[in-house]
């Protein structure tokens, strides 16, 4: 059985007042949420503040980056370790934005995912397509090939603790959501990808989809039986907005 993820990526916002905040109304909003996991992926510099914020709830601490080596000359890095130790439970790799922007490839970002299972954080691995690549009819090959390079060095005794997050990038912060039917068709793909990277178990990885998740569509998409949890960017910047998410099961969410 694979229990639902709702993680908020908060990218590049929040200072360590604001974050404080956010958890303090999530943590209100909530209650004592039991039936989904929920991370919150801050960034560096509020990750203490979340940390200490989110203390005595099931609330799990994600970072958005690391870095492969474990310690050394590396300025203005971050190790696995000093990330297990501000007390993160998970870390997204691979990002679209991290892919695009700072030029990340499938081999670093499989070396940071081994890295990150050795001191026992999760990786949120994440692959998608580009609209031209859509557009070309080449969906299914990138998100194969990203998969399987951004894997290499994951080992199959691990993969209880992976996490695939699958973000088209025209999805993202772009407000033009992939329809749940679209998101499903990835989604297996993935499933069947995993299965035969790492066997039967591999079937057992959660899989979220990430790309203007919003209270609004999040039961539709949550409702595909390979889509196993959300990354959410932009609704996950108000806690109002990502409780909803979160509860994405109550009857209250399913009547907006
Ligand atoms: P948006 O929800 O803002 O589209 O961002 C998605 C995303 O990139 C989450 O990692």
């Amino acid at each position: 059985m694979r229990r639902p993820i709702l993680t908020a990526n908060w990218k590049m916002h929040k200072t360590r007042a604001q974050a404080a905040a956010f958890v303090t109304v999530l943590r209100e909003q909530l209650g004592h949420t039991t039936e989904v996991d929920v991370v919150i992926a801050a960034p560096f510099t509020s990750l203490a503040a979340v940390h200490e914020g989110l203390l005595g709830s099931e609330i799990a601490l994600a970072a958005q980056n690391v870095c492969a080596e474990a310690e050394g000359a590396f300025t203005g890095e971050i190790s696995p370790a000093m990330l297990a130790d501000a007390g993160c439970h998970y870390c997204i790799v691979g990002h679209s934005e991290r892919r695009a922007l700072y030029g990340e490839q499938d081999a670093e970002i499989s070396r940071k995912a081994a890295a990150l299972l050795g001191v026992g954080i999760r990786p949120i691995v994440c692959v998608g397509e580009t609209l031209e690549e859509r557009e070309a009819d080449r969906t299914a090959d990138i998100v194969a090939s990203q998969l399987a390079g951004s894997l290499t060095d994951v080992e199959t005794a691990a993969i209880g603790e992976l996490v695939v997050a699958y973000e088209p990038v025209w999805a993202i912060g772009t407000g033009h959501t992939a329809t749940p039917e679209q998101a499903q068709e990835v989604h297996l793909l993935i499933r069947a990808r995993l299965r035969e990277r790492f066997g039967a178990s591999g079937a057992d990885i959660r899989i979220q989809y990430g790309g203007s998740v919003k209270p609004e569509n999040v039961v539709a998409i949550m409702a595909q039986p390979d889509i196993d949890g959300a990354l959410v960017g932009g609704a996950s910047l108000a806690p109002d907005s990502f409780a909803k998410i979160v509860r994405y099961e109550s009857q209250e969410n399913r009547a907006t």
